[in-house]
């Protein structure tokens, strides 16, 4: 009896929820749906394919700056990636020209498209911390 009456109204709240949607009077927070947004940390900062994004950064970066030494990619210091159908990459990154003694701290940002195509939005010096 319980199980039946939890079924009718089950049915009757899925046959009205259908009802509002189909007037059209429900509608998708676009917000939320796909989650698109959130900046998450990258945990991994010696995985291989984050690597690959902060030297591509690197050599695109160097590409522009023709006149300056080349620069070195060391390490990843930090890490944050973003979905946005492609992923917005923002990554702190340790990087030596041959005269220097120590590496400089750059920020780069790249989006990795679905199509696994690599863009580089900045890539700048910062202060180191
Ligand atoms: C990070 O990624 C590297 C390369 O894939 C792997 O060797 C290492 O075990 C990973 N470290 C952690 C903490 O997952």
């Amino acid at each position: 009896m319980a199980s039946f009456k939890f079924g009718t109204i089950f049915i009757a709240t899925l046959a009205w929820t259908l009802l509002l949607v189909s007037n059209g009077q429900i509608h998708v927070d676009e917000g939320k749906h796909p989650p698109v947004g959130g900046w998450k940390k990258i945990s991994n900062l010696t995985d291989p394919s984050i690597i690959a994004i902060a030297e591509f950064a690197v050599e695109e970066a160097a590409k522009v700056n023709t006149h300056t030494s080349s620069l070195t990619f060391k390490r990843i210091r930090s890490g944050k990636y973003q979905q946005v159908g492609g992923i917005n990459y923002r990554l702190l990154i340790e990087a030596q020209r041959a005269e220097e003694e120590k590496p400089k701290l750059y920020a780069a940002f790249v989006f990795v498209g679905l199509d696994k195509s690599k863009k580089l939005i900045y890539f700048r010096h910062v202060k180191n911390e």
